[in-house]
Order: C-alpha cells, then structure tokens, then sequence
C-alpha cells in the first residue's frame, strides 16, 4: 500500500466474474498505467459488495462512487473520471435515486407487502416494474428472493439479503 489519490475497488467475486469482471479490472490496470495514471490511482480486487445482480460493480474511494454494470467498453470513460477534477460516469452511477434501483426498491417492497407472493404474481408484478422472468429467475440465484413450495405450487419470499439492500424491514440479522 501506498498513499495514493484514488483507491479503485473492482468485484471480482463470482456473480461479477461471470459478467467480466477479471478483464475490466485487467484492463483498467492497463490502461491506467498506459496514461501514467498508475501511481495516482491504486486498483484492487475485492470479494462481493452485495450488488450481485447489476455487477460488475466497482467502488472508488474516498468518493464512495458505485458504477455498476461495468464492461471493458466503459474503461476509457471510468478512467476520465478517475483524473484530477474529472466527473462522475452518469450512466454507470449508482445511487439509490437511479432509476432502476427505484424500480428494484419499489418491486421488493411490493412484494415484501404482499408475501407470500404466488410466483406467477410475483413475475406479473416484476415484468410490471420492468423485470423479466431471467431477471427473476437471477435474483432466485442470487439470493434476493426466495422461491418455496406454497400451497399447491410455489411463493415468493424476500429476502433478507434484498431486505438490507433496500432498507426494508426483517434486513437485520434475523435471516429471510
Ligand atoms: S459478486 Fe460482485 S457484488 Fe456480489
């Protein structure tokens, strides 16, 4: 470690990994060092931030900035960002005020109201927030929302992972 003016933190944890994590963390390095930016801006690699289903995400310090969704393609642009008085990438940003996360929020505290929530009503109510039925399927995978047997078919439950993430309550230690 040395004393540097930005700390890049990429995910490589596996969720992020599967979407090209390791090759934007690569060529961030790269490039980075291409522009003689290397000794200004430290790049490490860490385990998950628990932004599984938009990654990859990477986290720069000390502005605390999340870019979610990030590929090899964004890099020239995320390293503009990371000069000397350089702005934030907008479309990567991440904030709770973005749009998707307000459509994310607003499905799961729908659904955390309506629990348990018949899978068939719970993929209406997200295709009615903009999700589709991979979109779901990934955030069974991922953990933000548990499928269980339920009567005669399956419900949908929230989980305290998505729970935490959205502020809403039963996101403390207490489990789904
Ligand atoms: S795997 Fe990157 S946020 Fe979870």
């Amino acid at each position: 470690m040395y004393f540097c003016r930005k700390h890049v933190l990429v995910c490589t944890a596996v969720h992020c990994n599967q979407k090209g994590a390791q090759q934007v963390a690569a060529r961030l390095r790269i490039e980075l060092k291409r522009r003689g930016l290397d000794a200004d801006v430290m790049v490490n690699t860490c385990d998950s931030i628990d932004l599984c289903d938009i990654g990859p995400n990477i986290v720069v310090y000390p502005d605390g900035i999340i870019y979610r969704g990030v590929q090899v393609k964004d890099i020239p642009d995320v390293i503009e960002s990371l000069r000397a008085g350089g702005r934030p990438v907008e479309r990567l940003l991440l904030t709770a005020d973005s749009e998707d996360e307000v459509r994310r929020r607003q499905l799961f505290v729908a659904a955390a109201e309506r629990e348990p929530v018949p899978a068939d009503e719970f993929l209406a109510l997200a295709r009615s927030h903009g999700f589709d039925e991979a979109w779901c399927a990934e955030e069974a995978r991922r953990g933000f929302i548990a499928r269980k047997p339920y009567g005669d078919g399956q419900a949908v439950w929230v989980t305290s992972k998505a729970r935490r993430r959205y502020g809403l309550p039963g996101g403390g230690a207490e489990g789904a």
